[in-house]
């Protein structure tokens, strides 16, 4: 791995970036002020819906007239009337540049990052805000265990390959997810225990982090260890290995790459509590004794309203420890169909997490946890919620866009 610069980037981003990726994030804030895609003109209402391609890509899903039709309606103002295809159109092919996510987030020296499902991109909507809006891309599921080695050691790394060739091709930084979890782990792996289970989980370790090596620049070597009481979860992990395990996959993980970061990461973590506490506690007891740990994740599954209010204060607990931080996996659900109200709120709730992270200079960037709400885990895992992500189901862009694009910096 090329960890041979050190330039700055813009927003004072602390630490040495893989060359490579300076070079490609540059290359990719040039594409797009290149005006590679069209832009709305500035100072007119369209503006703020074409910050987002999501009314390029319904005008691009050949045919789909309803959502080209869906897209400006759900931005519709009192006093302006609902959006037309024309309009659309007419927006679209302007030219005038107007800042996205991605751009901002760079500028401030962050990652804005999406959790990709590679089969997504054949969707032109889905990839154009994926190719714009982002600079940092994480594998929803590709990267997992059981996807990654089904069967013993028999490695299979064709969808986790997918990923990094779309972070790789489209310029964007690649966060690996996940090395060692209870969940989405092969069945052959949950019937080990002990030294079996330890020698196989070693040998997973190793066998991912050298496959990506020099394109994954951080790892959730473990994921969810701990209950909401801060005793560790009872899992095959806990229960085959004993308290060392989370040890022995961190030292696995240092041994197999010296410079991929190596973080933990959890969710229900985001305020000062007895769980995040507890991981407190284990990255102090590393850092302590010298066992290799880089950075915690907070997952930031949120519920709408209820942003906690010591998020930032726990973020900082950790970096004073010397310790990167990332909201890892952002989304903020609420009771469908969705109100106005809760719109609204969650954009304000968006918002705050964005300027949290820009307020900690530890903090590498947020992460949200997929693109759109035709796809988000959120229904199929919390009944009678959803509507968790910043576009909608036909890929417009809720009110949470424009709180972010702000948040960011954005005018
Ligand atoms: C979820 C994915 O989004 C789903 O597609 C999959 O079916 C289950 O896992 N915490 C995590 C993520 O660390 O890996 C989970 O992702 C969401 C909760």
């Amino acid at each position: 791995m090329s960890h041979g610069s050190t330039a700055p980037l813009p927003g004072g981003r602390r630490g040495p970036l893989p060359g490579a990726r300076l070079g490609a994030l540059a290359g990719a804030r040039a594409g797009a002020r290149s005006g590679a895609r069209p832009e709305a003109q500035p100072g007119t209402r369209h503006r703020a819906l074409l910050r987002s391609t999501a009314a390029l890509g319904a005008l691009a899903l050949a045919g789909a007239a309803a959502l080209v039709a869906t897209a400006p309606l759900a931005l519709a103002t009192a006093d302006e009337p609902a959006g037309t295809a024309a309009d659309a159109a007419d927006a679209a092919a302007d030219t005038d540049a107007a800042d996205t996510l991605a751009q901002l987030a760079s500028a401030r020296g962050k990652d804005i990052g999406f959790a990709l499902t590679a089969n997504y991109l054949n969707e032109t909507a889905y990839r154009n805000i994926a190719d714009t809006e982002f600079n940092f891309v994480v594998a929803e599921n590709a990267m997992k265990w059981d996807a990654t080695e089904p069967q013993p050691n028999q490695f299979s790394f064709g969808a986790g390959d997918q990923v990094a060739q779309y972070a790789a091709s489209s310029g964007k930084g690649l966060y690996g997810h996940t090395l060692v979890w209870h969940a989405q782990a092969p069945g052959w792996a949950q019937s080990l225990s002990g030294a079996a289970l330890e020698g196989a989980m070693t040998n997973h370790i190793t066998g991912v982090v050298n496959h990506f090596e020099g394109q994954v620049e951080a790892w959730d070597v473990v994921n969810e260890a701990f209950n909401d009481d801060g005793s560790r979860r009872s899992s095959f992990l806990q229960n085959g290995m004993g308290n060392g395990w989370i040890e022995t996959a961190f030292r696995a993980a240092r041994a197999a790459d010296p410079n991929v970061k190596l973080c933990i990461n959890d969710y229900s973590v985001e305020s000062v509590n007895a769980k995040s506490t507890a991981i407190y506690n284990l990255v102090a007891d590393f850092k302590q004794r010298g066992v290799p740990i880089d950075c915690v994740g907070f997952q930031s599954h949120l519920i709408v309203g209820q942003v906690p209010s010591s998020f930032q204060q726990n973020l900082e607990r950790f970096a004073a420890l010397g310790v990167d931080v990332r909201i890892t996996e952002l989304d903020i659900r609420m009771s469908t169909p969705a109100s106005s109200g809760n719109l609204q709120q969650q954009a304000s709730d968006y918002a705050s997490v964005f300027r949290t992270c820009l307020a900690v200079q530890a903090c590498q960037g947020v992460t949200i946890w997929g693109i759109t709400d035709r796809y988000s885990w959120v229904p199929g895992t919390f009944p009678g919620q959803g509507a968790a992500l910043v576009w909608d189901e036909n890929y417009a862009p809720k009110p949470a866009y424009n709180a972010i694009y702000t948040a960011l910096g954005g005018a």
